[in-house]
């Protein structure tokens, strides 16, 4: 669970909405490392998500998330993934000599977060289940890939991003020690 290239590398996984974009930017603003989203470097490359996946499909989406998350890792810091990174089992590979972090959230919480457009599997009358149902059928794979998970329903980004903090300098304390 250790990264020899930067030891401060640490990825954020969890469902659509889950704040892996605020919290990370934070987490890696206090650890003082560069911060990579992989959708914003798809998109950079690529274009618009919904159009990739209408265009593409979904196959061909992961095929270039892949590519990204692999990128990212080979340069370090904090990466946030997509929502269903976890769900490519190449993905999932990449991410097993790392630190993860899994954010949870509760479907009331997530009701407030997800009236914009641009997540096109959420798409349709009935968002909020449609991201229930998402969820589940993705949460043993996300918690396959954990070493952690902190719920980001009810505390501030800042806070949960604080605590990820303290946990990643545990980590690393306890590693140095050994
Ligand atoms: C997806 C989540 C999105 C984005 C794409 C597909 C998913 O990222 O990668 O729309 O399959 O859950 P966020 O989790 O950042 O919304």
């Amino acid at each position: 669970m250790t990264s020899e290239a930067d030891p401060l590398t640490l990825v954020l996984v969890g469902p659509m909405a889950a704040g892996k974009t605020s919290v990370g930017r934070r987490v890696a603003r206090k650890l003082g490392v560069p911060f990579v989203d992989t959708d914003k470097r798809v998109v950079a490359a690529h274009g618009p998500i919904p159009a990739i996946f209408e265009q593409h499909g979904e196959a061909h989406f992961r095929a270039l998330e892949r590519a990204a998350v692999a990128e990212a890792l080979g340069t370090g810091g904090v990466i946030s993934l997509g929502g269903g990174a976890v769900t490519d089992v190449a993905t999932r590979t990449l991410l097993i000599e790392h630190p993860v972090v899994f954010l949870t959230v509760t479907p009331a919480a997530v009701a407030d977060r997800i009236h914009s457009g641009g997540r096109p599997l959420l798409a349709g009358d009935d968002p909020v289940g449609r991201w229930t149902q998402i969820f589940e059928e993705r949460r043993d794979w996300y918690d396959e890939v954990a070493s952690v998970t902190f719920d980001t329903s009810r505390r501030p980004m800042q806070r949960i991003a604080d605590d990820i903090v303290a946990w990643r300098r545990d980590c690393l304390l306890y590693t140095s020690d050994a």
